[in-house]
């Protein structure tokens, strides 16, 4: 009998029955009267959700679309703009904005760490930049940026904006635009939402829309604001033709985060993931984040010593676990398990039993119910 596959890579996470079945309906148009309402109860909800103070931009993407828009929508050739990065997707930053022109400064930590609060604040101190940004969790480190402690720094320096990637954060990790001073916020719907691959979301704060305001034309043309505010404000205008499905699906998991609660998320979480690390841990892997910068929704795992990183992950796979592989100088020596979205307690169970049976299988001198055991202890 083939095993079932549960995908726990850092996203696409597992994507629930409901959610599929809005991918699975008959396909409308676009005007659709009732489509046009869902799509606009879709958008209030997702401002209303992380206190937008301007607009949401919902549009097919991915992620990366996400921090283009951004940049695209807030700043012009020749703008200083300092990147804060903790990783391959901060980083990712830096090439975005050197083919845009942009004079960036970078400030990067060592894999696993943070750049402190205070390197942030000097920099600030030398330099008038038009936006900073931050990655809210590195998914290449697990590193979880300290977003409301930058924030509060921030609101001393009001010429600047705040870009967050929430990318593998958003609607998994606590982000309050209003109250952290964040100016714009991405993400894409394949990772905290638990929806499949295919749409974009940019939140821009007031100041951020004034900044898109004082641009003019920019070059870009399918991801610009000022296209997109028309059928954001009415859905039933067009510009270029959503996702109806995939707009449906994320109105589903909108229903499922407001029937578990946003905060209430955010507590499962942070459970979730300090069960899943000391269970890890307790099966000799090394969580490569420090303590104090840990993010809830993955962990990336270093291997205990005489384990070989495709035979493992091959193994695990066979046993029904896809995770991802490390990135960077880490490829080989760590393996990157999601842990976020709409995963529930048996899946929690089934991955740490699953794991324990490729260390067995791999030779590894593994105690069979260990990690399982210091789960429980934490699920309980
Ligand atoms: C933090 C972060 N930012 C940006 C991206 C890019 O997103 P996408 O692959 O959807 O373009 C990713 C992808 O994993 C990510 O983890």
């Amino acid at each position: 009998m083939k095993t079932r596959k549960l995908l726990m890579i850092p996203g696409p996470t597992p994507v629930v029955r409901s959610i599929q079945d809005q991918m699975g309906r008959e396909t409308v148009a676009f005007g659709d009267p009732d489509f046009v309402k869902d799509f606009k109860e879709l958008v209030e909800d997702l401002k209303a959700m992380f206190d937008c103070n301007g607009e949401v931009f919902v549009v097919a993407g991915t992620g990366t679309m996400g921090m283009e828009m951004a940049i695209a929508n807030t700043l012009k050739k020749g703008d200083n703009l300092l990147i804060v990065s903790h990783g391959f997707f901060g980083d990712r930053f830096i090439e975005l904005c050197e083919r845009k022109g942009l004079n960036a400064d970078i400030l990067s930590s060592e894999w696993g760490e943070i750049v402190p609060v205070e390197e942030i604040e000097e920099k600030l101190k030398e330099k008038k930049y038009a936006a900073i940004t931050v990655t809210h969790v590195d998914t290449s480190t697990g590193v979880c940026a300290p977003i409301s402690e930058i924030g509060e720094l921030m609101k001393k320096h009001p010429e600047t904006l705040y870009i967050v990637d929430g990318v593998c954060a958003t609607a998994g990790e606590p982000e309050y635009m209003e109250e952290m001073g964040i100016d714009v916020l991405l993400t894409g719907t394949q990772k905290a939402f638990g929806v499949a691959p295919g749409l974009t979301m940019v939140w821009a704060s007031k100041k951020a829309m004034d900044r898109r305001k004082e641009l003019g034309v920019v070059s870009e043309y399918y991801i610009d604001f000022d296209k997109w505010l028309p059928v954001m404000k009415d859905p039933s205008k067009y510009y270029a033709t959503p996702a109806v499905n995939m707009i449906w699906a994320l109105q589903e998991s909108v229903r499922i985060i407001k029937e578990e609660g946003l905060e209430n998320r955010y507590d499962r979480h942070r459970k979730v993931a300090d069960a899943m690390q000391a269970a890890l841990e307790a099966l000799g892997f090394k969580i490569l984040a420090k303590e104090h910068c840990r993010a809830s929704t993955l962990s990336n795992l270093i291997y205990p010593e005489g384990i070989d990183d495709a035979k493992f992950r091959g193994l695990l796979a066979e046993e029904g676990i896809v995770v991802a592989g490390g990135l960077g100088a880490y490829a080989g020596k760590m393996f990157r398990l999601g842990h976020m979205g709409n995963i529930d307690k048996h899946d929690l169970v089934s991955v740490i039993a699953t794991i324990e049976r490729a260390l067995y299988r791999a030779g590894a001198p593994v105690e069979l119910g260990k990690g399982v055991g210091v789960l429980q202890k934490h699920l309980v």
